[in-house]
């Protein structure tokens, strides 16, 4: 008995001790003093560190800024040009800042630089004096920031990657070939047939307007040895012909000139135009000579521009060539996600664009001819304007 007892105090004892470490045990989960040891981590906290575990897996960087410089909104061309690549550029989730130069270059240059200041990492250029940026240029080099020739190339500088333009020579070769067929200059020159013609070329500091003339002179030019085409001027070089900044004002006072010196008569057969607004220019002077509307000469024309379109509607205007800026945009684009982001753009010319210091790497977009027969097919068929733009 004695036995028994000692042994139930003892499982008495151990069950005592052990139901103490128990509750030991259980107390550290429960103890305020626990509790204060314990340093839950907040949820922020936790968001933190998921976030960051995150980005080490798929880096969220601030969207990449892309600076167009575009030269001037008198022109229907440029606004579309610099809406079309905002919009695009836009979608791939690039940050724009788009600027229009009014035709001035220490404009341009100051918001040129200006984009560089903001940190701009791409800089797409339609310039307006090419051979004015050098400096700026340099600049946007130094600062490892690319830079995109738009439609005009940028002269004089290494500190240009791509060109993305249309064939401007090809431009000049479609209008000198309309004229062509149309005033059926091969057999004229069979039948010692002959047309007065003037030339209204592009502006000096464009890189385009010579490209544009060599292209339509490779077609004049035998006409005018010939005789089938008679320049009364005798303005056939491009330094004679050209209009500085591509100015409507200039083609019109030159027009006027023109015709008071040599067609008082209003006997101009052609007047050989490398863009829309000389075209308008060209139509004020011949009804300011109060020259009748229905003996107008034949008139060419660049741009497609919605004035345009409605002069050869009404048969004001011959022929334009029509540049489709979402084509342009798009090859541009693709040359913006190749700098930044190591893609691969679309070049098809590296050959023909010098620009005194490199050969850049093009593209080239197609010029299509617009005249009376097919702008309702091209431009409001493919989307380009409706009828509504073009005829209210
Ligand atoms: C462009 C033409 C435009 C002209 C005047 C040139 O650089 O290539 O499309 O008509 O500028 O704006």
């Amino acid at each position: 008995m004695k036995n028994k007892t000692r042994i139930c105090i003892l499982l008495a004892f151990v069950l005592l001790l052990l139901s103490a470490c128990a509750g030991t045990a259980q107390g550290t989960d429960s103890t305020p003093a626990a509790e204060d040891e314990w340093n839950a981590p907040d949820e922020d906290y936790l968001a933190k560190l998921s976030q960051q575990d995150q980005e080490k897996e798929n880096p969220q960087t601030e969207p990449k800024r892309v600076g167009v410089a575009m030269p001037t909104k008198t022109s229907e061309r440029w606004i579309n040009d610099g809406m079309n690549m905002k919009a695009k550029l836009e979608t791939l989730g690039y940050e724009v800042d788009l600027q229009y130069a009014d035709d001035d270059i220490e404009l341009q240059v100051s918001q040129i630089e200006s984009m560089i200041r903001n940190g701009v990492n791409c800089l797409v250029i339609a310039s307006i004096d090419s051979t004015q940026l050098t400096e700026v240029l340099s600049q946007a080099r130094d600062k490892g920031i690319a830079v995109i020739a738009y439609d005009r190339l940028l002269m004089d500088t290494d500190a240009v990657s791509y060109y993305a333009t249309f064939d401007n020579k090809a431009v000049g070769t479609l209008i000198g070939r309309y004229i062509e067929d149309k005033m059926e200059l091969k057999s004229a020159s069979e039948k010692g047939q002959s047309y007065t013609i003037e030339f209204f070329m592009g502006s000096p500091d464009d890189n385009n307007a010579v490209f544009l003339y060599n292209g339509i002179m490779e077609v004049m030019k035998p006409y005018l040895k010939d005789g089938t085409l008679v320049c009364r001027s005798g303005l056939t070089e491009f330094e004679d012909t050209c209009i500085l900044r591509w100015s409507e004002d200039t083609a019109e006072e030159t027009c006027i000139r023109l015709l008071n010196e040599y067609y008082p008569g209003g006997d101009l057969d052609i007047a050989c135009s490398a863009f829309d607004g000389f075209a308008y220019g060209i139509l004020k002077a011949w009804q300011k000579k109060g020259f009748s509307m229905d003996k107008l000469p034949m008139i060419t024309g660049q741009d497609a521009e919605k004035p345009a379109i409605k002069n050869i509607a009404e048969g004001k205007m011959d022929m334009t060539i029509y540049k489709d800026t979402r084509v342009l945009a798009s090859k541009c684009v693709t040359m913006v996600q190749a700098l930044l982001e190591n893609g691969e753009p679309e070049i098809n010319d590296t050959t023909q664009y010098h620009n005194n210091v490199l050969t850049v790497p093009s593209y080239l977009c197609e010029p299509v001819v617009i005249d009376r027969s097919n702008y309702e097919e091209i431009l409001i068929g493919g989307g380009y304007y409706t009828k509504e733009q073009l005829f209210q």
